[in-house]
Parts: C-alpha cells; structure tokens; sequence
C-alpha cells in the first residue's frame, strides 16, 4: 500500500471535518515534496475552453476551499483541481457537525455553507503558488450580502486574474436562496454580469490578464425538464463555455447509514445515477455548444468513462477521494484507459456523448 494511501486510511478514524482539515496540512507540508506525477497516456489528453489537459479527471470544488493546495492535490494525478467556494467576505459557515460520513452508502452530507476565507486570502494563495496545475475557481455569495449578484462580479474581477477558468456556483444548497439564481431570468442576469465583467477585464489589461478567462456554470441535480430547458437557452445565448453537472442532491434516495436524514447536500455514490441522467439530459439540449463537466458519484474508472459516454468531455469528484484516498486518481485512469481501448476510442475525446 502507498504511504500516502496509508495515511488517508488512518485520517477515516477520525471526524470529517478534522480529517478533512489535517488533509489540507498535509498535503500542503508534503504536496511540493512528492514527485512530478507520470505523464499520462496521450489517449487521455482533452482540450476544452481553450486548455490543454493532461488527463480529464479533476478535483471537484469543496475540498480546496481557500485554494491553499490545488497543485499538491495535482501531484496525486489530477488532471485539474478546482478551488472555492469563494465568497468576497471571509464567512464562518454552519454551526458544527456540518459534515457526514455515510459509509455504508459510499457517500456524504454536508452542510457546510461556504466556509472559507474570503476572496482576498483565496486571491493571496494563487498569487503565491508555484506549480503550474490548471486550477479552476468557484466563486459564490456571502450569505448575509443585500447584492448577490454584486458579490459573483467582484470575485470575478479578483480571481479570474489568477486561475484558467471561472465556476459560477448557483447551487449549492446551503445557502439560503442561492438556488434562486438558477431562475431564467435571475440566470439571464447574473451570467450577464458575468461575461460583462469579463470584458471590462479584459478590455482594460489583455496583457496583464492574460486569455480570457473560461466561464463555467454549476448546476443542482434537483431541477426539472422545463428548468433544464430553461438553463440550456440561457447558457446558450450567454456566451459562457461550460456546464458542470450537479452538486450535491438535497433528495434522499433510499440509503442505510444513521446520518441519512441529516439536513443538506448528499454527494458519492448515490448520486451517481441523478446526477449522469441531469448531465445526459444537457448534452440533449447543449450538444456540443459547451463543455459539459460532469461530477457526482464517481468512483471509479467505469463510472468516468459512463458520465464521458452520457456527454462530459472532463469529469470531477470529491466524496470517492474520501473514502479511497488519492490511489483512486491512478485507478480511475487506468480503467478509463481500459474502457476506452476495449470500446475501439483512441482519444477520450471520441467517446463524448456516443449513446
Ligand atoms: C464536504 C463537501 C463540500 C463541498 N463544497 C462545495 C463548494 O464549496 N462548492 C461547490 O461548488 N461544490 C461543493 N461540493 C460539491 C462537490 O463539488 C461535488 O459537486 C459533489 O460532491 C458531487 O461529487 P462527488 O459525488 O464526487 O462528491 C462539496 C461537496 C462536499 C462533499
């Protein structure tokens, strides 16, 4: 057994969130000292909103919320990590226990509510890094902000700088009435603002704000057809370049563990069929008009390959991390690689969206 993988089997004694907080220590002690990871199979290599990735599994936002240790994460072999929630205000989030194990289930409720650190401590650590991971940054609201929409646009204008692409996040279930913004009209206006922003900033330095910055919407799995209509002509007319499919899932499909009716997001496994049949729903409406990212219940490589097959062109995860330690990554590659050789695809890119 790696050392590392050792080390997470211990981290699953103890609470959630402490080990989830020694992790982040961790790895931000040991991250620059563990070696380059192998380069991966060209079969793997996906270019999406203009950027070249090595491979296509990536770390969901959630776990690297003040973006402390995205290219120590990308030692373990992802292809991209992305950082946030960040909101502009520093905010304490839920009174604890906030975080569940259900192992029996392979999965997790959180109701975090955007703890982190504020935009300017997340824009403080991606000024310092010095690996050169693609890192992608989830911005939200403050939970007490009279200008929700105020608060996405100045996180833009602070981060985007800073990281290859951008994550709107309207859907996180713990803040009060953030999924309200998934509302057509309310959506129409933030991506918007969002695309304006982008402009402004860009317009102003193309120097020093290098390319301009891919702008990425994450949805909830707990919307209906008519809603998912409704999204897919919004990010359509937008002008924005990608979709990630879903969040965690406020519903409570049949599960085993104690904690199942904890109030809050359920993500790991359970989600896994939700969450592919949203991401497979989208890839109808969207076909290839943007990136589709698709998250939620992936815990190996089989289940990449079929969130690639239902239409992903890069796929995410959080909760598998958790339970099977950074060993997963490699697993997870593998198995992609195998699926997509024994299916006669030479590149990931070919599989996207074949029924
Ligand atoms: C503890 C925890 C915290 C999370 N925090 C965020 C967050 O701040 N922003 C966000 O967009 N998603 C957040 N997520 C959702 C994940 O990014 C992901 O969409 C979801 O967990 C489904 O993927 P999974 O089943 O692989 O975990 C969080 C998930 C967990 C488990």
């Amino acid at each position: 057994m790696h050392p590392i993988d050792l080390g997470a089997g211990l981290l699953r004694h103890l609470p959630a969130e402490t080990a989830h907080r020694a992790t982040i220590k961790l790895v931000g002690m040991l991250g620059p000292l563990l070696p380059e990871p192998a380069p991966d199979d060209f079969c793997l290599a996906v270019n999406a909103f203009g950027l070249d990735f090595p491979n296509p599994v990536g770390l969901a936002a959630g776990f690297d919320k003040n973006a402390q240790v995205p290219d120590g994460m990308a030692r373990f072999g992802f292809g991209f990590v992305e950082c946030g929630t960040v909101t502009p205000k520093p905010q304490a989030g839920n009174p604890r226990p906030r975080l569940f194990r259900l192992v029996k289930d392979d999965a997790v409720i959180n109701r975090m509510g955007f703890n982190n650190d504020g935009s300017t401590a997340a824009a403080k650590n991606l000024r310092a890094r010095r690996g050169k991971a693609i890192v992608g940054i989830n911005i939200g609201a403050n939970k007490d902000s009279s200008d929700r929409v105020g608060d996405y646009a100045w996180c833009f204008s602070e981060l985007a700088p800073l990281a290859d692409y951008v994550t709107v996040n309207v859907s996180s279930p713990n803040t009060p009435g953030l999924r309200g913004l998934q509302n057509k009209d309310e959506l129409t206006k933030l991506l918007g603002i969002m695309t304006n922003a982008r402009a402004q900033l860009y317009d102003s330095a193309p120097q020093t704000h290098g390319m301009r910055k891919p702008i990425l919407l994450k949805i909830a799995p707990d919307l209906d057809l008519q809603a998912l209509d409704e999204i897919a002509d919004v990010v359509r007319a937008s002008g924005i370049e990608g979709l990630i499919v879903s969040n965690t899932t406020v519903a409570r499909p049949p599960l085993k563990s104690r904690h199942a009716e904890e109030a809050g997001g359920l993500s790991g496994r359970p989600l896994f069929e939700p969450s592919t049949r949203v991401l497979a729903e989208m890839h109808k409406r969207l076909g290839g008009a943007v990136t589709l990212v698709g998250v939620g219940g992936i815990c190996s490589g089989f289940d990449a390959y079929a969130k690639i097959r239902a239409g992903a062109s890069l796929v995410q995860l959080y909760t598998a991390l958790a339970y099977h330690g950074p060993g997963l990554v490699d697993r997870i590659k593998n198995e992609l690689l195998a699926c997509l050789k024994r299916d006669g695809f030479a590149r990931v890119s070919d599989a996207v969206g074949v029924p």
